[in-house]
Order: structure tokens, then sequence, then C-alpha cells
């Protein structure tokens, strides 16, 4: 499924209308049509009280269909013009007079807002249609006061939002001055991106996308390029097979290299992870002085501990390593590693004895990769980058506020400028791919955000790859079941309890329906 944005579904409603000769009011009717499906599978009560906001553009429109479908079906319904009759033109202007030549209820909010607030309370479920994807600046009176006001009752009142949350804006999820508050968004053909992004996961709430007749293959058609929504089936049709025949060299051996004194859980959190996930071999390399408690927790895991000072890796580890590194399938380099001195050069001259395996750096390894980019797009491997908001704005040498105000252009950028797959972590996880595709996680809980969770992320990612997993498939099958067994878990073991095992654990769970 696709993500779209103002101007995609501006494209999209324009074909349809234009090329393939469905006129907008049939698209609007069908929208009222599909909104009104989802008001009566949700209503919270038997003969539910509806009051339907509409406002002066298309989403208007949409809501004087609702409000008369909704007569239709004898439901008590009320509409309140936000706006002015005079402004209406189009296909809502249409669907207004119909409405009106129905001798259908209405109020005008500019003429008697004791009315439209009499109304407000006695509603059971309040539908916002004031504005949708056509917002262009703040929210001023008086809508600004409708939207407080309907937010008054967020929680109290089923608040269900026509295609997106009035004030939300479609393309970045930023509040326009305010936003309404929905308990559910009935969205048309494709969510909007702006559901994912800043203040749009919570102003959203559930959200359902539904079919208007606009045929979703015009996208192709026009050749749009529009960013991926990470569902079950894209995970399905991208988790790497395996084969009945194979054995544990058919399924890859991942190298860890991570650890120092102060981390020793970090690299085992994410062999564990490599080997819960599939791969056939899992070797840690790390500082020989965490070896035994290493091995002691984690007897699975093969070992190479490395020389070190000071309890983080040196240059005669280099020499050790180097040797053998031909013989893995993937490799993780990062977790626990510690931004050491001389940590710059050391990984430097790790990635020069690589021979071409796909590579997942996380944790230290980006810090340490912050200043040498350049060898990054030089590596004739495939590369894999998965920091958090603040790994990546240290990369950028920017503010993480500058990071989580553009993700999605964040992103974008710094996947095609290095030429790198970036999963960028976060509330809503995205992945950018050098040529420019772009997928969004809609998962995700806050009890993944401890310490250990990525390194399990890491881990899972690097055991696709030496499956045989493209970095796109790694990185979307391993977001979504992260997200997903942290969603899992939380259920189970509270929002507070998680712990890095447990989301391995959940992984494994998660894999047994794949
Ligand atoms: N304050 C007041 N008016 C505004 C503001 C604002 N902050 N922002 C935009 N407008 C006006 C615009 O000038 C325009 O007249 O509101 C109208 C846009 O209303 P929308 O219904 O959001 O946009 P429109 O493009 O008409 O319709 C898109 O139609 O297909 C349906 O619901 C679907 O979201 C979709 C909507």
């Amino acid at each position: 499924m696709f993500v779209a944005g103002q101007k995609e579904m501006q494209q999209l409603d324009q074909y349809t209308i234009e090329k393939i000769g469905l006129p907008g009011i049939v698209l609007m009717e069908n929208a009222g049509e599909r909104v009104v499906e989802e008001i009566m599978a949700s209503a919270p009560c038997h003969n539910p009280v509806v009051l339907v906001l509409a406002g002066g553009g298309n989403n208007g429109g949409d809501g004087f269909v609702i409000a008369r479908r909704l007569f239709d079906l004898d439901v008590q319904v009320h509409l309140c013009l936000i706006s002015t009759p005079n402004r209406l033109k189009g296909d809502a202007k249409v669907h207004y007079d119909v409405y009106i030549n129905r001798g259908l209820p209405i109020s005008f909010y500019q003429d008697n807002s004791n009315i439209f607030m009499s109304h407000l309370q006695q509603a059971d479920i309040l539908i916002d249609a004031i504005f949708g994807t056509g917002i262009n600046r703040l929210i001023r009176e008086p809508y600004d006061q409708v939207i407080h006001m309907v937010n008054e009752y967020a929680g109290k009142k089923l608040i269900i939002s026509v295609d997106i949350p009035s004030g939300l804006n479609s393309d970045n999820g930023k509040v326009q001055g305010v936003a309404v508050k929905a308990d559910k968004t009935i969205t048309f053909v494709f969510p909007k991106t702006g559901f994912f992004l800043n203040d749009g996961p919570m102003h959203v709430g559930e959200w359902k996308a539904v079919d208007i007749s606009v045929p979703k293959s015009i996208v192709h058609d026009l050749g749009i390029k529009m960013p991926n929504l990470i569902t079950e089936n894209l995970v399905k049709a991208s988790i790497p097979l395996r084969p009945h025949h194979g054995h544990k060299g058919t399924f890859g051996h991942v190298l860890v290299v991570g650890g120092s004194r102060s981390f020793v859980g970090a690299p085992v959190f994410t062999a564990k992870a490599v080997l819960h996930s599939g791969a056939g071999l899992a070797t840690l390399a790390i500082p020989e002085n965490i070896y035994s408690i290493a091995a002691n927790i984690s007897p699975e895991a093969l070992f190479l501990p490395l020389s070190e000072t000071d309890g983080h890796f040196d240059a005669r580890a280099i020499l050790e390593i180097s040797p053998r590194l031909g013989q893995f399938t993937s490799i993780a380099i990062g977790p626990g590693m510690s931004r050491f001195p001389g940590g710059e050069a050391w990984i430097e001259s790790f990635i020069q004895h690589l021979n071409g395996q796909p590579i997942v750096v996380d944790a230290d390894a980006l810090y340490l990769f912050r200043n040498q980019l350049e060898i990054i797009r030089e590596y004739q491997g495939d590369v894999l980058f998965s920091p958090h908001p603040g790994e990546m704005a240290n990369l950028l040498h920017t503010s993480i506020k500058e990071v989580e105000e553009n993700r999605l252009e964040v992103a974008t950028f710094f996947a095609k400028k290095y030429e790198v797959y970036l999963l960028l972590k976060g509330h809503r996880p995205i992945i950018a791919t050098p040529a420019g595709n772009l997928y969004i996680n809609p998962f995700g809980h806050d009890a993944l955000g401890k310490g250990g969770s990525g390194d399990v992320l890491t881990g899972v990612i690097a055991s696709f790859l030496s499956q045989g997993a493209s970095p796109t498939e790694a990185l979307v099958s391993a977001s979504y079941l992260h997200a997903k067994a942290g969603e899992d878990k939380a259920r189970m073991l509270s929002h507070y309890g998680v712990m890095p095992m447990d989301i391995i654990e959940g992984i494994r769970d998660q894999l047994v329906s794949m």
C-alpha cells in the first residue's frame, strides 16, 4: 500500500475525473457512503445522535453526503456548516444544494454558536468534515474555536474525521495551529503521509483507508513515486524463504563486531537476535577482556576474541580478524563498541579488509563513520545504516529536532547522498534506499524504548541479509517484526517491563505466522 500527500491525491482525483470520466460528485457520493458504513459499524450505542461539522471545501462536501445518507438510514443527524454557503463551489456546492433541496436539518455556526454548542452536547458521534487535505494556512477564527470545542469532547464522544483530522497537514503531519484529535479517521484511497509524521500519530487515532472508485493502478500509470506503507503482506513477501533441504551453510554466517568493557550485553543481544531469526551461524568478534562473560551468556554463538587496550579493540585486532573476514555472509558492526580513541582509523581499516559482504552499521560504528562517510560510498557491497534520531543528527551534524521534524526528507537525502540503505528508527520508522524509495513502518511501541532494543534489531537485519534477503527486504521485515514484537510484548508484560530478550522472543513468535 502507498502513502499519499496532498499533491498525489490531487493527481489521482484529477486523472479519475478528467481522463477516466468518473465525475467528482460521484467520487464524493462514494466517499460519503463509505464513511457512513464505518460510522454505522462503530456506533457506540443504539440510535446514536450524530453531528456532522462541514467546512467550505470538498471535505465539507463529503460531510453533506454523510449527513444526508445518515438521515436516510433514520439516524438522528444534524449538520452544522462552519463556513458560509456562498463560499461553496464545485462538487461541494452540488451536494450542499441536494442537502438543502431535501429540506434536511442544518444550522450555520456563524449565525448562532449557541445552537451549535447545544448540538455538540447532545451528540454521541461527532463527524469532522471541516478541512481535508486542502488546508494551506494556519487555522483561525471561527474554525479554531470549533476545533477546540470538539477536542474538549475527546475521550467522551466518538470523534470520526473524514479523510484527515481537520488542521493536520497531510504531507508532514504538523498541526496548523490546532487540529482535531480523532478516535478514528476514515481516509480515502490511501493513508496520508502526515498520519505517520510529527503530530500525526497523536491525532488520527485508528485509521482505515476506503475505496471510492479512484483506481489505485493510476499510481503506476502516471509513474507517481510515493512512499510505501509496511504491511504484513509486504513482509511476508520480503522475508527470506527457507529451503527444506537447507543447512547451516545455506542460512549464512553473520559476524557481529562490537562490545567493550562497559558494554558487554549489546553485541550478545545482536548475536542472539541473529540466530533467533534464522541465520545458520553467528560469530561474535569482541574485545578479549569480555570474552568469558559473553561466552557464558551466549553458548550458541561462536567467538573471535580480539586484542584490546583499555577495554576496547586496538590495532592488533585488525590484523587478527582480517584473514578471517572472507568466511562471513553478512556483517553487523557497532553494538557496544564504544567511541574509543583511534576508533575512526580502526573502522576504516576494518571496512577495507571486507570483500563486499552486506554490512549493517549501527550504534557506535555510526559515530565512528560520521567524519568519513566517503568510505561508505566507495564500499563495493551494500551498506545499511540504522540510526536512531540522535545518531542521525550526529551523522548530519545537525539537531535532533531538525531530524524529527523532517524525517522523510532527512532519510531520503542521506540514503541518496551516501548510497546507503537507511533505517531511521524512532516513532514510525522510515526506510530510505539509494534509489529514492521510501517505506514507512506504521507499527511500534514505547516499550521498545530501552537499551538493547536497537541491538536486537541490528541482529535481525544482518540475519535476513545472510539468508539472502535484499537490503530493502531485510530492513522492511526486521523493522516490522521488531515493532510488532514490541506491541505484543507490551500487551503481555506492560509498557514498562519489556526487555531485549523479550523482544527477541517476540520476533520469534511473529515469525511463526510468516
Ligand atoms: N482556514 C480557513 N480556510 C482554509 C484554511 C484555513 N487554515 N486552509 C484551507 N482553507 C480553505 C481553502 O482555501 C479551501 O477553500 O479550505 C478549503 C479547502 O478545504 P478542503 O476540504 O480541506 O480541501 P479541498 O481541496 O477542497 O478538498 C480535499 O476533498 O476529496 C475530499 O475529503 C477529501 O480531503 C479531501 C478533500
